[in-house]
């Protein structure tokens, strides 16, 4: 069985106080609700970690970064490795966003070192990845999500793979209030896992959580959710409340 996720990207937002105060929104709101997924996730500025991992305990929320260096240490001023993640209490990093990737020059390659890294300290990768607009008009949104599997994962041997898990986030629904439909969604990510069982075979690919990310909202949560290969969500704005996180971790 798939684990169903849902995890807040919380993105350059939040200072240490208003950390907390989300944290423990969300807990209030967990607590008081019977359904709900199986994992739910906060990723928090590498700032907030330590703060966020505090304020979870007790409570069935993890902490993630949103980022690592691909070495593990050096002269990198300013940047952060994944040991120092680590050892700050937290076990999930997100990977390969799309702002990462457009302003900060990420490519495929690149990417694949950072998971290797994240791997090797025994962190847990949110992958992200997606098409631009340009691409569904060209109808290259199926080969650019492959190529970018292929590219940023597909060394990893089938045991690692296990620490993976995928968030399809069509660029061009990223901030814009502007949702893939449930059937687009589920379209790709059904691709997805195939494009996994080719590579790893239809056991592995069957064990990946697929998460779908891009203008996730309490009112469409449901729906998106409800498709077979969908087992979640990578949420911005609207994990930044949490009246409306906990509403769609309470979508299953
Ligand atoms: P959004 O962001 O929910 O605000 O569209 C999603 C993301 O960037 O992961």
């Amino acid at each position: 069985m798939r684990n169903n996720i849902v995890a807040g990207n919380w993105k350059m937002h939040k200072d240490l106080k208003e950390t907390k105060e989300l944290i423990e929104g969300i807990k209030k709101g967990l607590n008081n609700s019977e359904k709900g997924t199986s994992r739910v996730i906060v990723a928090t500025s590498f700032v907030s970690l330590t703060t966020a991992v505090d304020a979870i305990k007790e409570s069935i929320i993890e902490v993630a970064a949103q980022n690592i260096h691909q070495e593990n240490a050096g002269a990198f001023t300013g940047e952060v490795a994944a040991s120092m993640v680590k050892s700050s209490g937290v076990g999930v990093v997100i990977l390969g966003h799309s702002e990462r990737r457009t302003y900060f020059g990420e490519s495929n390659a690149l990417l694949s070192k950072k998971v290797k890294q994240a791997l090797a300290n025994d962190l847990e990768v949110i992958f992200c990845f997606g098409e631009l607009l340009e691409h569904r008009k060209e109808n290259k949104h199926f080969s650019i999500v492959e190529e970018q599997l292929k590219e940023g994962l597909f060394n990893l041997s089938a045991q690692d793979f296990g620490n993976i898990v995928l968030a399809y986030e069509p660029v061009w629904a990223i901030g814009t209030g502007e949702t893939a439909t449930p059937e687009q969604a589920q379209e790709m990510h059904a691709f997805i896992r195939n494009v996994l069982a080719k590579k790893y075979g239809e056991e592995v690919a069957n064990t990946i959580s697929i998460l779908y990310g891009g203008s996730v909202k309490p009112n469409n949560a449901k729906e998106i959710f409800s498709k077979p290969d969908v087992d979640g969500g990578l949420i911005g704005g609207a994990s930044l409340q949490a009246e409306d996180f906990v509403a769609i971790a309470n979508s299953f």
